[in-house]
């Protein structure tokens, strides 16, 4: 592909993404779609006892292994504001981390902002001393950027669904993210052919939802048991694909 150096596109790269971003020129990728590891507090807090705490007690453990807690180094924003054609790029993260991406891309950039919310209609019933952990934040900020919903479903900000239990069960990724919502997404603020990139792309959401949407995609991922499991969902598309054409 023209432009892309080292790199093709309609590839995932398992590669840390401060890595592989740098092999990919200035201003060449039309939209950023990512769901980098969140900031959570995991200390203190009572968990009590019970098989819902117990399930709560395996998810953080799984999210710690997987590196998923601790935030990530922020100088990839550095990066990705580099190759983006204009700034157009969706971010999921947790409360913790939305003041900081306020700082970076609307104080200091002049970013708009738009808040997408995935809101989920079975969230367990933990709410001792706190509200129930019923949503999940997707922060869009562009300068330039593309949002041009073509239905009124597609310009609604706020999507509803279960948890996505069978997702994590089918593709044994512990936060992976709703295929119908990020093929909206894609489809709000990029046009057929364009490149978006995700460089935490995990079981590969971005990636398929890309393909479905007839959009091309580079992806990267550090951890090589979720690097095949996308692999493995990008050639299945793929194969689906062929079918229907
Ligand atoms: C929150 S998950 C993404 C889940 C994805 N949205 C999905 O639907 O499956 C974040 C992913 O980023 C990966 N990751 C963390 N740090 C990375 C880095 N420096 N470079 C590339 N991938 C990284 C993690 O291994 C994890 O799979």
């Amino acid at each position: 592909m023209k432009g892309i150096i080292n790199l093709q596109v309609n590839k995932i790269y398992n590669e840390d993404c401060l890595v592989g971003l740098k092999k990919i020129p200035d201003n060449s990728i039309d939209l950023v779609v990512i769901d980098p590891p969140y900031d959570i507090c995991t200390k203190g807090g009572k968990k009590g006892s019970g098989r819902l705490c117990h399930d709560l007690t395996k998810l953080e453990n799984e999210l710690k292994e997987s590196n998923l807690v601790n935030g990530y180094d922020l100088s990839v924003l550095d990066e990705l504001i580099r190759v983006m054609k204009e700034i157009n790029i969706y971010i999921w993260c947790n409360g913790r981390q939305i003041p900081t991406y306020m700082k970076y891309f609307v104080e200091q950039l002049g970013c708009k902002l738009e808040i997408i919310i995935w809101g989920k209609t079975n969230p367990m019933p933990l709410y001792s001393n706190k509200y129930l952990g019923d949503k999940e934040y997707c922060l869009y900020f562009r300068k330039g950027g593309y949002c041009k919903p073509n239905s009124y479903e597609d310009a609604k900000t706020i999507y509803l669904s279960t948890l996505n239990v069978k997702d994590k069960q089918m593709y044994g990724h512990p936060t992976i993210k709703p295929l119908p919502l990020i093929r909206k997404l894609i489809r709000n603020s990029s046009k057929e052919n364009e490149i978006v990139l995700d460089c935490f792309i995990g079981s590969g959401t971005t990636a398929v939802a890309s393909m479905l949407e007839n959009r091309k995609f580079i992806g990267f991922e550090i951890n090589k048991k979720y690097y095949d499991i996308a692999l493995k969902r990008i050639s299945e598309t793929s194969k689906e694909d062929d079918i229907n054409d």
